[in-house]
């Protein structure tokens, strides 16, 4: 006969399904006490591109940012002195094809050669757009008007534009996203998909969040790429996943939103999972369509006083920026040197990304003045 004590399978599940939907409330009486007023941060990583192609022609109403004159170019063959030159444009549409962002790509975008020893001059984008397919040198040089962003013109004038931010890998999507939650890539350079679907090992923000008994959750749309850390599959951190369009809005009514927030937009590189719209002409006004939503979601919860949204960018994606790259202080987060053929040291950043700060606790129209 079974001791009365001893609880059944039935009741251990039931004890757990009681545990993980209090899991937010339990996290809040955890052991950190947050000393500050921000005591959630909301983060979103939109995709591929390069700070001036997005926020450069604010300029000429905000003279305080670091963006575009109209008077930056590229030359379209960086070894010949008489080539013909490719000056910026603010004429930007949605961009149907890829521009280049590959490890190699970048480097010919940042240094104009193979030689990532030479200044980062930031002269070789329109040749290697060039180099991809005729043409295509315009696209990469060109920028939105600010009045075709509407979101983040408002957002820009109302709250933190940062314009020294740079990606951390000067390669693609992934290994950058890696480093936004994990502060490294593990010695990843590029998307491989084997890996990814392995799972990355390192140990990430997840984890310490947890260890100081901080909450935090994902609200994902079509699938969470947070997934890709392996220590984010644990079973018990199944109810840190949450739907974005079942449970955003409505956590953030009731004030409920964890510590850490990270609202995962629909990506459009994932063949399992399409993007509903199949014309990439309408990309960047879903952009800021989501942007908008998300921005004012929070507005409207009860923890917006206690909140920060930050919006920033995997990578640059292949478009222009004029800022040089850093090449030098960059510490390799955890020793690892990348794979065959370019051991890469993870010793300089990738190209600067469009990057705002949006908190009640922000003056109207701050700029970032770390780079004077
Ligand atoms: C670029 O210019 C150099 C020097 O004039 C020349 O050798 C090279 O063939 C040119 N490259 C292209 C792609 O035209
Ligand atoms: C961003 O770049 C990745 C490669 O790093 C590509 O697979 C993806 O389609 C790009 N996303 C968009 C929105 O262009």
């Amino acid at each position: 006969m079974k001791s009365p004590r001893r609880p059944t399978l039935a009741a251990l599940f039931f004890l757990f399904l009681v545990a993980s939907s209090q899991s937010l409330d339990l996290n809040r009486r955890g052991k950190h006490k947050i000393d500050g007023p921000i005591k959630t941060l909301v983060v979103i990583v939109m995709e591929n591109r390069s700070f001036d192609h997005v926020l450069g022609w604010l300029k000429s109403t905000r003279p305080d940012i670091d963006g575009l004159t109209g008077q930056e170019s590229n030359p379209l063959n960086v070894s010949d002195p008489g080539s013909p030159s490719v000056r910026v444009a603010d004429d930007a549409v949605f961009v149907d094809w890829d521009p280049g962002h590959s490890f190699q790509a970048i480097r010919e975008q940042i240094f104009g050669s193979e030689d990532s020893s030479a200044d980062p001059n930031m002269k070789g984008f329109a040749q290697q757009a060039e180099g991809m397919e005729e043409g295509k040198s315009k696209t990469v040089m060109s920028g939105f008007k600010p009045r075709l962003l509407p979101a983040y013109t408002a957002l820009a004038n109302e709250f933190a534009v940062i314009d020294r931010w740079f990606a951390s890998v000067p390669a693609s999507t992934q290994p950058n996203r890696f480093y936004v939650h994990s502060a490294t890539s593990h010695g990843a350079t590029s998307n491989v998909r084997k890996d990814l679907v392995h799972g990355f090992p390192q140990k990430t923000i997840f984890d310490s969040l947890e260890e100081s008994g901080l909450s935090f959750g994902i609200y994902y749309q079509n699938i969470p790429a947070t997934m890709f850390f392996s220590s984010l599959r644990r079973l018990k951190h199944i109810t840190k996943f949450h739907s974005y369009s079942l449970k955003f809005k409505l956590d953030a009514k009731l004030g409920k939103l964890p510590n850490y927030v990270v609202v995962e937009q629909r990506y459009f590189d994932v063949n399992v999972f399409p993007a509903n719209d199949d014309h990439p002409s309408h990309d960047v006004a879903i952009g800021q369509r989501f942007v908008k939503e998300v921005y004012e979601t929070l507005r409207a919860s009860p923890q917006w006083k206690e909140m920060a949204l930050l919006i920033t960018y995997d990578e640059h994606g292949g478009f222009y920026d004029h800022v040089p790259t850093p090449v030098s202080h960059v510490p390799n987060p955890d020793g690892i040197v990348g794979p065959d053929p370019f051991y890469f040291h993870f010793d300089r950043l990738g190209v600067r990304v469009p990057t705002l700060l949006v908190s009640p606790w922000i003056d109207k129209g701050t700029g970032d003045d770390t780079h004077t």
